[in-house]
């Protein structure tokens, strides 16, 4: 039996990987995402197998708890698919939140089955089992805090003085008594009284954290989930967990870093400063106005135009407008206008999410273009047409030591001939910053929900193209 379990444990493997490759390109993602499912269920099955493969009296136990593994995951299996199919695209980051959460929750639950069961350890194992259970549990209850705020259930950060030092002790009284544990302490209480510390640090370190950073955290969670997960199937001498373990807490780093890279701030900025607060506003006042346009005459520039690109961001998941805007591309291409999209690395809240909505939307990879390749076109671009974008197109990031924002790489669309913005008022971005690119002189703003200001957009071009004759929609 035991062949079969590590055969079907290193197909497992190669499927998580394989199906993570797979991921790297829009084109395949989807095929990924079902292969890496697939590569999971091999690894849930397989757990079944183990059954046979140890002693009779250990059979005995396992086949007791049988009912209630498979009860486990029906309901599991039941919520996710229900929830899965259920969820709009603009909460995926916090079901993300809660998935991470459970991972988390599960690694713990493995360490503390070992640590309140007493399996005789040594003293490595058991430091094993309590790392993990740190993490897991740190993971477990700060996820739930991030998917709270994400989710609008708890709208402001929780700051009190000296948090830092508060949060610094409470870490610290949970390694002691993982120390304690290790020299030789048993029972429920040492083990009860460091899963309370460990779970009440999660919760500590993540209130303080404003509620847009939330994606930042999600990842770096997903990479604490991921090494807890792996410690532990070294704990249990489980391949299947421990190569899960290892990649998602590889990819949750990497993403933690590229995400950070590309707001160009440091992880402890996104820990430990307060982004986003109204307190740290730029100083210093922007020139110029505002100067609101109608949605047609928009339309019908664009209409003539040569080549407009796309800069779409937050507002655009907000409004749900991705078919309208393929709509309105689709008569502009038939138009002979030639059309690019510009894709932000952190546009919207959630990597990757401008991606994901376009394609949703149908609109072909090969429209879309990442900040490096693009950012050299706007020059020549008739038209940047920004949809519910703000931070990700703010020049102060180029020019302005003072704002938040300073640094981060962003879309280069104030270098267009002609701008239109649309978004609903005068709401600001995720960072809380004034967008100086609204006052530029070749800057007009489109107001209303992004899905009514292209319905009209695109009704304005069908009705010039009724009263010329001119245009042959492809949509
Ligand atoms: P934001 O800076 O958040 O700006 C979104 C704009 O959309 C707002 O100014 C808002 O203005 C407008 N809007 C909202 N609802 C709308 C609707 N229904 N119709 C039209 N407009 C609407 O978005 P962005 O430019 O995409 O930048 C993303 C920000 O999130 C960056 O600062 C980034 O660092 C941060 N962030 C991203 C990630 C990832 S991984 N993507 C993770 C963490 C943080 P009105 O209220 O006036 O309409």
């Amino acid at each position: 039996m035991d062949w079969v379990i590590n055969l079907s444990d290193l197909a497992a493997a190669y499927l998580f990987i394989y199906g993570l490759k797979r991921m790297s390109s829009p084109a395949t993602a989807r095929k990924g995402i079902v292969l890496a499912g697939v590569g999971m269920l091999v690894a849930v099955l397989v757990s079944f197998l183990y059954a046979f493969s140890v002693n009779a009296a250990a059979r005995a136990h396992l086949i007791v708890n049988l009912p209630l593994a498979v009860i486990a995951l029906a309901i599991g299996l039941g919520w996710a698919w229900w929830r899965g199919r259920a969820v709009p695209i603009t909460a995926m980051p916090q079901m993300v939140a809660l998935y991470n959460g459970m991972g988390g929750g599960a690694a713990a639950a493995i360490a503390a089955v070992e640590l309140f069961g007493g399996q005789a350890q040594d003293a490595l194992g058991l430091a094993i089992t309590l790392l993990g259970a740190l993490i897991g549990a740190v993971s477990l209850s700060g996820s739930l805090i991030a998917w709270a705020k994400l989710d609008g259930r708890i709208n402001k950060p929780w700051r009190i003085r000296g948090q830092r030092y508060l949060n610094a002790t409470v870490f610290l009284a949970a390694i002691a008594i993982g120390l304690w544990i290790v020299m030789g302490a048993r029972g429920g209480v040492p083990v009860g009284l460091f899963f309370a510390v460990t779970l009440a640090f999660g919760v500590m370190m993540t209130v303080p954290i404003g509620g847009a950073d939330m994606p930042v955290v999600i990842a770096l969670y997903n990479a604490f989930t991921g090494l807890a997960v792996g410690l532990e199937g070294l704990v249990l001498q489980n391949p299947a967990l421990m190569i899960a373990g290892m990649v998602v807490g590889s990819a949750g780093t990497l993403l933690t870093l590229l995400m950070a890279k590309a707001m160009n701030r440091s992880i402890g900025n996104v820990l430990f400063s307060n982004f986003g607060d109204v307190s740290l506003e730029q100083h210093g006042e922007i020139k110029g106005r505002m100067k609101p346009v109608e949605a047609s005459d928009a339309a019908i520039t664009m209409r003539y135009a040569g080549k407009v690109i796309i800069a779409p961001g937050y507002g655009l998941a907000a409004a749900q407008a991705q078919q309208k805007l393929y709509e309105f591309v689709k008569l502009l291409q038939a138009a002979s206008v030639e059309v690019k999209f510009a894709i932000h690395p952190v546009a919207g809240r959630m990597p990757g999410h401008m991606d994901v909505l376009l394609a949703e939307a149908g609109v072909p990879y090969d429209l879309l273009y990442e900040l490096d390749e693009i950012n050299a076109e706007f020059a020549s671009a008739d038209v940047a047409l920004v949809i519910g974008a703000n931070d990700v197109v703010n020049p102060a990031a180029r020019t302005n030591k003072t704002s938040p924002i300073y640094g981060m790489p962003i879309l280069n669309v104030d270098k267009a001939h002609q701008i239109y913005v649309i978004k609903r008022g005068q709401g600001k971005g995720y960072a809380g910053v004034e967008n100086e690119l609204f006052y530029a002189d070749n800057c007009n703003m489109v107001y209303g929900d992004a899905q009514a200001v292209l319905g009209k957009m695109i009704q304005a071009i069908k009705d010039l193209g009724e009263s010329t004759g001119g245009i042959k929609a492809a949509a």
